[in-house]
């Protein structure tokens, strides 16, 4: 990850669009994620992958599937001695059940999360009748606050599921801390981060990859994440090798064995096309992470001076991988119409974004009536009344990042 640069150098004739390039048009528009143009520089290599899935007939558990989780878990820094184990499965929200069925928690435990996510993340511990406890966010970072878990600690409380919101990873230090402490369950939510990197240490000179610092770490592979199907995937990572055994199982039907079911599992597979697919954008993502930072670095300097905005924080201990480029406009209390008024001139001027969350989940009308106690969550409340996520992708060039400050800003100053 500290070689971000090289690997954008050593790699310019395959791509992530720079200005000048002929391949984008300056006046072309503007996408919040622009999944067309990343295609275009690695067509041939998807065209191939996905014909040979088709022509070998292996759609279910085939070798594509194989060869991808096997070159995840090296790309996540497994080792013989220190083996991550990667267990695909239909996307990320499938990721998230099955490993709350791999813990094998029960109805009424508690699990500690944020509110301020996507629904994904808290849908599925109520599913299965586990109790959610929504805590509040740090107001830089957006990602779970560890103050707030600690203070939501019961005897009933059995894991804590941070989310690594926007590309950057929660204060891993500290939830892990809490866990050994208090014997938590630790799942971490990668969905929005792959690549992304905590340092446990503040002295440690690389971090840990996202999703292999808790017992169980699962992803997303949603077309517009940082690493990206052409359809749905997902997949969870555990260092415990019996809990991957149970993983495995549990994302098929229970089953080790054809036709034999020990437990009760669901029918939840990468397919074959999708696992070629991603096996081709692997290599990739290194300098896919590099050309979203490098953009962000951009918006960073464009909005330096304007006091309306603040751009995200980036923790000194976490490498962010910026799914998202999201600010926080105004301040506490007068954000809400400053953002209606960005929002409403963004959309005039045909530049896409995205409100990434408008309201909380603990406020969601699914989580109404569960007789779930929900305390405050100020710095939740007021977020979802003032962020605002900008065009983020591989092939966003200096002139968009340009064209978009230019046109947030002169909805500020009208
Ligand atoms: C934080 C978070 N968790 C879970 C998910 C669920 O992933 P999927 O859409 O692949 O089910 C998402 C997807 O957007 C997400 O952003």
């Amino acid at each position: 990850m500290e070689n971000d640069c090289a690997y954008i150098a050593t790699n310019s004739t395959r791509g992530y669009l720079r200005d000048n390039d002929p391949a984008m048009p300056q006046d072309a528009p503007l996408h919040m994620v622009d999944l067309k143009g990343q295609y275009a520089h690695i067509q041939e290599d998807i065209d191939q992958a996905v014909l040979n899935v088709i022509r070998s007939g292996a759609f279910i558990q085939g070798p594509a599937v194989k060869d991808f989780t096997e070159s995840l878990s090296k790309w996540l820094g497994a080792h013989e001695e220190d083996p991550i184990h990667v267990v695909p499965c239909a996307n990320g929200t499938d990721a998230l059940q099955a490993a709350f069925m791999a813990l094998g928690l029960q109805p009424g435990d508690e699990v500690i999360t944020p509110s301020f996510t996507y629904i994904a993340t808290v849908e599925v511990i109520q599913l299965l009748r586990l109790t959610p406890v929504m805590v509040d966010v740090d107001p830089h970072t957006f990602t779970m606050d560890p103050q707030s878990v600690e203070a939501a600690i019961t005897p009933r409380t059995k894991a804590i599921l941070p989310v690594h919101l926007y590309g950057q990873c929660a204060d891993m230090t500290a939830l892990n801390g809490l866990a050994k402490k208090h014997d938590l369950y630790v799942v971490e939510d990668t969905a929005q981060a792959i690549g992304s990197t905590w340092k446990m240490a503040s002295e440690d000179a690389t971090g840990s990859m996202a999703g292999t610092m808790g017992t169980i770490g699962t992803t997303s592979f949603f077309p517009s994440k940082n690493l990206g199907a052409y359809g749905d995937g997902g997949a969870c990572f555990t260092r415990d090798a019996a809990l991957a055994e149970r993983l495995r199982m549990i994302c098929n039907h229970g089953s080790r064995k054809r036709y034999e079911h020990e437990i009760i599992g669901m029918n939840s597979r990468l397919d074959s096309i999708q696992a070629a697919i991603l096996g081709v954008k692997l290599p990739h993502l290194h300098g896919y992470n590099a050309a979203r930072r490098s953009a962000a670095d951009r918006y960073d300097v464009l909005f330096e001076d304007e006091a309306l905005v603040a751009t995200p924080v980036r923790h000194p201990r976490s490498h962010h991988v910026f799914h998202q480029y999201t600010l926080v406009l105004g301040s506490v209390g007068d954000g809400a119409e400053r953002r209606d008024a960005v929002a409403a001139h963004l959309s005039q001027s045909g530049i896409p974004f995205g409100i990434y969350y408008p309201k909380p989940i603990h406020k969601q009308g699914a989580f109404m009536g569960l007789g779930l106690d929900h305390p405050d969550l100020p710095v939740t409340d007021d977020l979802t009344r003032r962020v605002i996520s900008l065009p983020m992708h591989t092939e966003l060039t200096d002139a968009h990042t340009l064209r978009i400050a230019e046109t947030v800003r002169e909805a500020l100053i009208s």
